[in-house]
């Protein structure tokens, strides 16, 4: 019995190491996550956080991973030993549950929505007025998120004729491998403005090299945001200095060192600033005068909202209040969370769509506050 479950984990370890071999077609690398995380999901972990931080796209690494991601499965070994019934309802569920799997990881996980939205800003310059921002976070370029099976996003997107594009973070999943990929499909993306791709760091990038991050995407048109600010102007051309519409990245909370206050520093009170920060969290932890909206991620609205039970997997200190859409925190100023494009360590979307947002701005008149509709 033993030696029978130790082939099963350690072949469906070598599936999971197989999955992020980039020569594989999408479709087959779903499949063979999918298999891996059914029957070994602690191994796939192990796996994956091998790729991320050691670097182990080599043969030696490969079977290292999935000698390792065996050995742990040692004490739910031992549990299965003991003896048990195998009744027909353990199957049923377990049929169920892998159709849902499939369902999620083949079709809704790429069934990309579009949110669009009015969004009022006091002080608006009139010739920001009607100005169209994208939103679109978690790319998460890997082995499963691929850039060929992103491409409905990237066409959506351009679709929308965007002014701007905002990106807040998580370009990559599991290896520094995928920075160049991430930097082609931001390639394709054309906003209207000149160098109007703005991004800032996810924990993601931090934890797969910042430093390849940085160079792999510096290259690319993205203007890089983090900590730094750039103002769009009435006439609508992105300047370091000036008047307009401030646009200011903020590092990653949980592996950078994000200060809203120091970035926020100089600019003029009847002047108009959109932040960009991954971790929603931010806005719960840092307060420093007026921010008008911040755009984040990072929680990908949970990516499986079950009946019941709602979003059981939410990276945030904060319970379910940033998982997405509108929030509101403690220092006023609100927040728009993303669901973002892509995936994380669980391959599938299931009633978490992911998204593409869409901001067309007004000049709000009427009183002081940022009003979406
Ligand atoms: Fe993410």
């Amino acid at each position: 019995m033993r030696k029978r479950i130790y082939t099963v984990l350690w072949g469906t370890a070598l599936l999971g190491c197989l999955a992020t071999w980039p020569a594989l077609p999408g479709v087959l690398r779903i499949a063979l996550w999918l298999s891996a995380i059914v029957a070994n999901a602690p191994g796939v972990i192990v796996v994956g956080k091998l790729f991320g931080y050691l670097w182990v796209r080599t043969i030696p690494g490969y079977l290292g991973s999935a000698l390792l991601s065996t050995v742990l499965w040692e004490p739910v070994i031992r549990w299965l030993e003991r003896p048990v019934s195998h009744s027909r309802r353990v199957f049923l569920v377990g049929g169920a549950g892998l159709v849902l799997g499939g369902y999620g990881a083949a079709v809704e996980r790429v069934n990309y929505q579009i949110r669009s939205f009015q969004l009022y800003l006091p002080d608006l310059p009139p010739g920001l007025e009607g100005l169209r921002i994208v939103l679109m976070a978690d790319l998460h370029c890997g082995p499963v998120n691929r850039p060929s099976s992103m491409r409905p996003a990237l066409q959506l997107a351009n679709d929308c004729k965007p002014d701007l594009i905002l990106m807040p973070g998580d370009f990559v999943h599991y290896s520094y491998s995928y920075f160049p990929e991430a930097a082609e499909w931001l390639e394709g993306l054309r906003p209207r403005i000149p160098g109007g791709v703005l991004t800032s760091w996810g924990n993601h990038d931090h934890w797969n090299d910042i430093a390849r991050a940085q160079s792999a995407l510096g290259a690319c048109q993205g203007h890089r945001l983090r900590e730094q600010r750039l103002v769009l102007t009435g006439k609508r051309s992105l300047q370091d200095s000036g008047s307009g519409l401030w646009l200011c990245g903020l590092d990653d909370l949980w592996e950078g060192k994000p200060d809203l206050a120091s970035v926020l520093r100089g600019i003029p009170a009847d002047q108009p600033r959109l932040v960009l920060c991954h971790n929603p969290d931010v806005a719960e932890e840092q307060q420093a005068g007026r921010v008008d909206l911040m755009v984040s991620g990072h929680t990908h609205g949970g990516q499986v909202s079950l009946p019941g039970l709602g979003t059981p997997i939410l990276p945030s200190r904060y319970g379910q209040k940033y998982a997405s859409g509108w929030v509101v925190g403690p220092g006023g100023f609100p927040v728009y969370v993303t669901r973002g494009l892509g995936v994380g360590a669980v391959p599938i979307r299931l009633g978490v769509r992911p998204e593409i947002t869409v901001f067309e701005l007004r000049r709000n008149d009427k009183n002081r506050q940022t009003v979406l509709l």
